[in-house]
């Protein structure tokens, strides 16, 4: 295929367009700037502060880099764990280029990342790598469905790493997994906000929002 003849990109995935970037920025802005102001978020403030009185600018806290994509195969230019046989993979060759929808139905927020879950579509899904979940390094997400690490990074707090998004999205989605419904905050416009301890929030959308997002790569 045409990606035989090219070294490894840093990472495969779906790279938003640019039209729908902006109004997912927008989105999780207003989130976030909602979210600060709730009482239910004040009181666990400790969480992202270390200290109870002190306050936080949610905007701030976050710094946002980069093109808004939702990884598939982190390759880190042939250095990572099966990054040659994902290239080298029928249907990654087969749809590289390609547009589809992506669709996001949670934002969530934890002292580290703040990101959005995508809900990959059974087509979207061959294109997941088998290890994806296993890989992340949280024990109890080993037996999640295929996918569900999938996410898009909006942004990170000062001096954590991208990576760290599609952990904690695994964390929350365990922890629901193991039955711990967490605790409904609030219906807010966007959907149902629900607290799930140590400083993790996730906001259900109501109606999930829509991403034409390119497949392809990013050699950085
Ligand atoms: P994510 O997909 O959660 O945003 P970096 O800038 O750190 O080199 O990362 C480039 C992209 O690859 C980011 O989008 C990042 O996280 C993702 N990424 C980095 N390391 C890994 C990893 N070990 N496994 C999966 N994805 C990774």
């Amino acid at each position: 295929g045409p990606l035989a003849e090219m070294s490894l990109p840093l990472f495969f995935g779906w790279f938003l367009l640019s039209s729908v970037q902006d109004k997912i920025r927008c989105t999780s802005m207003d989130f976030l700037k909602t979210l600060d102001t709730l009482d239910a978020f004040k009181k666990h403030l400790i969480d992202f502060t270390g200290k109870a009185e002190k306050e936080v600018d949610l905007e701030q806290y976050f710094q946002a880099k980069g093109t808004l994509h939702c990884t598939t195969k982190f390759c880190d230019y042939g250095k990572a764990e099966g990054a040659k046989d994902y290239a080298e993979n029928q249907a990654v060759n087969d749809l590289y280029g390609s547009v589809s929808e992506l669709s996001l139905s949670a934002l969530f927020v934890t002292p580290r990342t703040v990101g959005a879950r995508v809900s990959l579509t059974e087509e979207q899904l061959v294109l997941w790598p088998a290890d994806a979940e296993k890989e992340a390094d949280v024990p109890a997400a080993a037996s999640l469905p295929r996918g569900s690490r999938a996410h898009i990074t909006l942004g990170c707090s000062e001096g954590v790493e991208p990576v760290q998004t599609g952990v904690d999205l695994l964390e929350i989605l365990a922890l629901q997994q193991e039955g711990q419904q967490g605790e409904l905050v609030e219906e807010m416009e966007l959907g149902s906000l629900t607290y799930y301890g140590s400083g993790r929030w996730l906001l259900s959308l109501r109606e999930p929002i829509c991403a034409p997002a390119c497949f392809s790569s990013y050699y950085g």
